[in-house]
């Protein structure tokens, strides 16, 4: 069987290796499930989002969101990046790692009194204001801390992203943004509330966007959307076009271009005399991880044959939340063996727990190891401890070298924070 050449995963001979160590020795020394990472990658995806966009010198607010651990943040703070979060905990993960509060941009449609105080005091680069309800609180809250409140509008241009429904976020009947015409009356509204100041325009359209069309279109709306704001006097600074560029999760898929986008971008915020901000995650984060998992089992049932691992829904959701394909790659290739189309799955109690269905591949033997690849995003990110299962160790490989970022959790990590009452004991 083919199996996909993979940008950051590869083997050597017959081992799997990132960064020129064999996964089967990072998996020997931190056990299974483990997240690994390759820091060489994360700076590759940087670097390429920053030369393709170039000629703009766009501030490039890495989303945290997509991997929030500190040692990828510091990776792409050294790399000069800028980053997006979407809570207050999230800022400050970011300021723990030294970063300049100017570096950081607030999105998200549920910020609270607290976490707009925070960021307040902290000094953020803007808030993305997703309602009028947000910007009067927003206001309010600026005005008591005697600040005043950097704010994007963002727009929700109704435009169809083309992706799978729960990580589009720019159609009408999604929570995100404003349309047109509300974001152009509080637009004007903001003038009268002292506690903010407009600086701009906001919009991210979706997730793991393969295709220009959209993004184009976006554009397209964002430029009569501006000229309009002009028209009512307005005089703004900045464009942020959010993230969303697709990652390749196959073979048969090519990641977003880049070029064709940057150049409409480049093109729209000169057009309108603004700075370019950008929001990337998956396309920074998400081929530099792979979750390494070792078979258990194999189950021939009647219907299918299940790989039963190690890893489940709790490391990796995707799957069952978005129905989302991940390459799946053996630590050691063999050349012999039984081709099958199996189910791989994992020990939690749901029929939803998989990590592939249907997939052909060589049928692994008990304790070998495979490599579910492109797993940098949303995957430790949004892992959970259902059926009281420890989250994963994590490893950034680097310059040779491999370097444990987390800790397995423990057992005692499971009840630390419940209560027993007293008449309970
Ligand atoms: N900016 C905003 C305002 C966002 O909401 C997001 C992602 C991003 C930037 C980064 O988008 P990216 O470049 O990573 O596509 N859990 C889902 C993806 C959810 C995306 C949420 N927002 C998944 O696993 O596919």
């Amino acid at each position: 069987m083919e199996l996909r050449k993979h940008p950051v995963f590869t083997y050597k001979g017959n081992a799997l290796t990132c960064g020129g160590i064999s996964l089967a020795d990072i998996a020997a020394e931190h056990g299974t499930p483990v997240f690994v990472y390759s820091a060489d990658a994360l700076r590759k995806n940087y670097q390429r989002i920053r030369k393709a966009f170039a000629a703009a010198k766009p501030l490039i607010a890495y989303s945290v969101k997509a991997n929030s651990n500190a040692a990828i943040l510091r990776v792409l703070a050294a790399e000069g990046a800028g980053f997006d979060v979407v809570s207050a905990n999230e800022m400050d993960r970011v300021l723990a790692c030294g970063v300049a509060a100017e570096r950081i941009i607030f999105a998200g449609v549920g910020k609270t009194t607290d976490e707009m105080a925070r960021a307040l005091r902290a000094g953020v680069k803007e808030f993305n204001v997703e309602s009028p309800a947000e910007a009067d609180r927003l206001d309010e809250v600026a005005r008591r801390l005697k600040r005043v409140a950097p704010v994007a509008i963002r727009v929700n241009p109704n435009v169809d992203a083309k992706t799978h429904k729960f990580i589009a976020t720019g159609k009408k009947e999604n929570k995100f943004g404003m349309s047109l015409d509300a974001a152009r009356d509080l637009a004007c509204r903001i003038g009268e509330l002292p506690g903010l100041r407009l600086d701009g325009i906001h919009a991210h359209i979706g997730s793991q966007i393969l295709q220009a069309g959209p993004h184009a279109e976006a554009a397209d709306i964002l430029d009569t959307f501006l000229a309009t704001l002009k028209a009512d006097g307005h005089q703004l600074r900045t464009l942020n076009f959010g993230g969303g560029f697709g990652i390749a999760y196959s073979g048969e898929q090519q990641p977003l271009d880049l070029k064709p986008i940057a150049a409409t971008v480049i093109g729209l915020a000169k057009k309108h005399g603004l700075s370019l901000l950008l929001e990337p995650g998956r396309s920074v984060i998400g081929p530099t991880g792979a979750l390494l998992t070792s078979v258990q089992y194999i189950k021939r049932g009647s219907a299918r044959t299940f790989v039963i691992v190690d890893a489940a829904m709790t490391e990796l959701i995707r799957p069952a939340l978005y129905e989302a394909h991940h390459d799946i790659l053996p630590l050691v290739k063999s050349k012999k063996g039984e081709v099958v189309t199996a189910d791989v799955v994992g020990p939690v109690c749901e029929s939803g727990d998989f990590l592939a269905q249907e997939r052909e591949m060589m049928l692994p033997a008990q304790d070998d190891l495979l490599a579910v690849v492109d797993a940098g995003a949303y995957c430790s990110a949004m892992s959970s401890n259902y059926n009281s299962r420890t989250r994963p160790a994590e490893v950034l490989v680097d310059d040779g070298k491999a370097y444990l970022i987390r800790r397995r959790e423990t057992k005692a990590d499971l009840t630390r924070h419940e209560v027993v009452p007293e008449y309970l004991k």
